[in-house]
């Protein structure tokens, strides 16, 4: 009682409470959706580790590498908070990756979340700038070249190129000045991005989530068609991702922790030795690769800042009328996004080779379909499937009935299995229960990962039978296709509409 009254009274507390409890999210998110709370948690946890760090790091270039040592060696637990920096910066653009290639397949860009967009694009340049500040400031080798390289592309630009570098380095190479400023900027842009994610967060309930159908569950008007509340359905969901997610992180914190990185850089920085390849973090190769996918040097950096502006423009290209966004309907679009993914895989692939054939010529192709994807496929598919498979609902409340179909018809893995909405909660929480049992019971660290992986085998299994389940209720989504077919196919005749279809349904729902 006294909780709640104190939310009503205060407007922050109220705001607060209206965002993040009594928020209403759609009933069918997937796995998908967890991503993004989980990149908050990245970022918090990098944060946190972040200002431990910094209150041992030395940025002086005859100190810098000893201080990282002496973290590790000599600062209580300095190991684990260095290994949890480290590796979750990797972790962190998994992540974010992960979240936006949903965006990309489930057309999260388009109206009416395109400032969502807009802004975690801005977010992943900041992220991409503040990870390249903070690799330089172990001063291992690889720190060393690479902000040598990667400072003196702003050199190709013409007149001025020169002395900007010097200018961004604060001398005629890259030396303790420069680290000291790289220090400050990567303290600093971390509180820029917690600044932007707000932003992220405001725009995205301004507008309400999207959810795997692509299709609004606020279609007509503001009626939502509908959604739940997301304490506690979706709390409990992300902190099951939290669980997920921690184990596979710490599984490399504990026993990799220098999987994902480079060996030379626990060489000290050295200006008189280059390595023999210079290589970025993993996450930046399909960048390098675009950098590097033309001889042109200034060609080449104009490319890379495209690679990452076509996020901005490609939404602008694509025909706001569709309000079936997603790919979850359109099977070409689909094969064609399977196949930007695996581009993007072959080009970060290939920025961590030399130049030479064939990976220069390789290079070369996966930059043009990585553009062409963007400019010109992308939206022309949207058109081609909306209008050709009948995607197109016209606004009409008479097709209230069809859209609470589609968003009813694929429920989240346990409302498919069969479950009311209460039940699967219940069920989650169940799951909880045990995960906090063994924790705190269970005697030996052998005995916990096991009931971890037994506790997510379980998971797994339930996961297994409930798209068995989401296939067959997959008819409930044809027939209402069928009849959306039926009344609107605005270019096809209806026969070929009807076949496409069919033989879309030929394949599985994924
Ligand atoms: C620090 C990095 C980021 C954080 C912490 C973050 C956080 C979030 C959160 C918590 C959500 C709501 C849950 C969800 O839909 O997963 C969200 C949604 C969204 N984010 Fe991000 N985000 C980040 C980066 C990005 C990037 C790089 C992009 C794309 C370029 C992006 C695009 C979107 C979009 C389009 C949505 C709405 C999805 C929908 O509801 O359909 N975000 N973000």
């Amino acid at each position: 009682m006294l909780f709640t009254r104190l939310i009503k009274q205060h407007s922050i507390l109220t705001t607060l409470y209206k965002e993040s409890i009594s928020y209403l999210s759609p009933t069918n998110l997937n796995g998908w959706w967890n991503f993004g709370s989980l990149a908050l948690l990245c970022l918090v946890v990098q944060v946190a580790t972040g200002i431990f760090l910094t209150m041992h790091y030395i940025p002086h270039e005859s100190m810098a590498f000893g201080s990282v040592e002496h973290i590790m060696r000599d600062v209580n637990s300095g190991w684990l908070i260095r290994y949890v920096h480290a590796n979750g910066a990797s972790f962190f653009f998994m992540v974010v990756y992960f979240h936006l290639f949903r965006g990309l397949y489930f057309g999260s860009y388009t109206y009416p979340r395109q400032e969502v967009w807009n802004i975690g694009v801005v977010i992943l340049l900041i992220m991409i700038l503040t990870a390249f500040l903070g690799y330089v400031l172990p001063w291992g080798q690889m720190s060393f070249w690479a902000a040598t390289v990667i400072t003196s592309l702003v050199s190709t630009v013409p007149v001025v190129g020169v002395d900007i570098v010097y200018w961004l380095w604060g001398g005629f190479s890259v030396s303790t000045v420069t680290l000291n400023r790289f220090l400050s900027l990567h303290y600093l842009l971390p509180f820029v991005l917690i600044f932007l994610v707000l932003l992220h967060l405001v725009f995205l309930h301004e507008a309400g989530s999207g959810n795997p159908l692509g299709i609004d569950n606020k279609f007509f008007g503001n009626q939502y068609v509908d959604a739940q509340r997301f304490h506690p359905f979706y709390t409990i969901k992300d902190l099951h991702g939290v669980l997920l997610y921690s184990i596979f992180f710490l599984f490399f914190v504990c026993f990799a922790p220098n999987f994902f990185g480079h060996p030379d850089n626990y060489i000290p920085a050295n200006p008189d030795q280059t390595p023999a390849h210079i290589v970025p973090e993993w996450y930046f190769l399909p960048f390098y690769a675009i950098l590097r996918s033309v001889p042109n040097k200034l060609l080449g950096v104009i490319l890379l800042l495209l690679a990452i502006i076509v996020l901005l423009v490609f939404p602008i290209l694509v025909n706001k009328t569709i309000n079936v966004r997603s790919n979850t309907f359109k099977p070409l679009s689909q094969f064609v996004f399977w196949l930007f993914v695996v581009n993007c895989l072959v080009l970060g692939w290939v920025g961590g080779k030399s130049i030479e054939y064939p990976y220069t010529e390789i290079g070369f192709l996966s930059t043009v379909f990585y553009f062409g994807y963007f400019i010109i496929i992308l939206p022309f598919l949207h058109v081609l499937e909306t209008y050709g498979l009948g995607l197109y609902l016209p606004k009409s409340p008479k097709n209230s009935l069809f859209v609470r179909r589609y968003v009813r018809s694929s429920g989240s893995l346990l409302t498919a299995l069969g479950l009311k909405r209460s039940q699967a909660y219940a069920v989650h929480m169940s799951f909880f229960r045990i995960y906090y049992w063994y924790i705190r019971f269970w005697p030996s660290t052998f005995g916990r990962v096991f009931m971890i992986l037994l506790v997510e085998a379980i998971g797994f299994c339930l996961t297994g039978y409930a798209i068995k389940r989401r296939m067959h209720r997959s008819q409930t989504f044809e027939f209402c296709m069928y009849s959306i077919i039926k009344k609107h196919t605005l270019l096809l005749p209806k026969w070929l509409a009807k076949l496409i279809w069919k033989v879309y349904f030929f394949f599985p729902i994924p």
